[in-house]
């Protein structure tokens, strides 16, 4: 054989070789080194320089480094291609058409719902919006509405203390004294939040439950003023021929009181939802307003029992156990 020959059999056999796909970078490293490698097909064809006459030899040299660069260039192509396909392999397995995962959303719980309406409303007609704490000394929760040492409902049976002197809060109006105590009249204001009481449980009875308050001080509030709000309020919350009744009613730290029953279509009874009236001059003096100057009507609403009313719930224990089945409704 020649030595042309010797290097085109060579090139013919990688040729097949290669034709033969290699399938994985292990199979063409393996073919690399057959060829390319020290001991490699091309390596041995080397020697013949050695055998050539020395005018041959240049050229041969040349036809060497030429076979031997096309098939690393060879190489070069067929691994890129090899790493191409096993990434576009990869690419392929996902399916873009596919829909994708649906989470599923949740939803504000029912009394949050019915706060957010509640608060709508107030804020329609001018009422800002603050809030205050759950836990308060005894000061605020009762002395400074003019609650008398000894009524029954600082009653260890009523209130929750935490000490002596520092209770949870039984109602949100401990944030009527805050607000005063912090700001100048005239004051508008509802203070949503959460009150707690030592009660015994019942379908319309739970140990915290949340109220909304609200607290208006003007030059010349009249108890007709506190009338219209709740009316107008009833209407919005429960559409125009919802019926409700104010009923004469005691609280410390109003003069004169009252309370709002709405009629519970299902039990056929009237429902309690709030308690309201006319600031006393006593709680006034007490935050440091001039009564002589100063009046106001004051409220506080029961938001669980707003949504009974509104959504058909007929146990307000079922706000507080967390049942899927019951919060998905809303
Ligand atoms: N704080 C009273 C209660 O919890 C409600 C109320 C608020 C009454 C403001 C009058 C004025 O029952």
């Amino acid at each position: 054989m020649s030595t042309q020959e010797q290097l085109d059999s060579v090139r013919r056999n990688f040729l097949t070789d290669i034709e033969s796909f290699p399938q994985n970078s292990k199979e063409i490293s393996e073919l690399k080194s057959k060829y390319l490698g020290r001991k490699g097909e091309i390596a041995s064809l080397f020697p013949l320089l050695g055998k050539v006459s020395e005018s041959e030899r240049p050229q041969l040299g040349q036809k060497l480094n030429l076979l031997k660069k096309e098939l690393s260039n060879i190489f070069k192509e067929k691994e890129l291609s090899i790493t191409k396909n096993s990434n576009s392999e990869r690419e392929s397995s996902i399916d873009f058409t596919l829909p994708g995962r649906m989470q599923p959303n949740g939803s504000l719980h029912i009394l949050e719902q019915t706060l957010s309406e509640i608060k709508e409303i107030f804020k329609n007609i001018g009422f800002h919006i603050a809030y205050g704490q759950e836990v308060d000394d005894e000061y605020h929760n009762f002395t400074a509405l003019n609650v008398p040492e000894h009524h029954p409902s600082r009653d260890m049976q009523d209130t929750f203390f935490i000490n002596p002197e520092i209770v949870l809060r039984s109602h949100t109006s401990n944030v009527q004294i805050h607000l005063m105590e912090s700001l100048d009249p005239p004051i508008k204001f509802v203070v949503p939040g959460r009150v707690y009481r030592n009660e015994s449980i019942s379908y319309k009875s739970y140990c915290l439950f949340h109220q909304i308050e609200g607290i208006y001080i003007n030059n010349n509030v009249s108890f007709s003023e506190l009338k219209g709000c709740l009316e107008y309020f009833i209407k919005q919350m429960f559409g125009p021929n919802k019926k409700m009744r104010f009923r004469p009613s005691f609280f410390p730290f109003t003069e004169p009181s009252g309370e709002v029953d709405i009629w519970d279509d299902d039990r056929k009874q009237w429902m309690e939802i709030l308690g309201c009236g006319m600031v006393d001059p006593n709680v006034l003096e007490n935050v440091g307003y001039d009564p002589k100057i100063w009046k106001g009507y004051a409220f506080g609403m029961g938001i669980e029992r707003i949504a009974m009313l509104k959504y058909k719930v007929d146990d307000i224990r079922l706000f507080y156990n967390g049942d899927i089945r019951f919060l998905e409704q809303f």
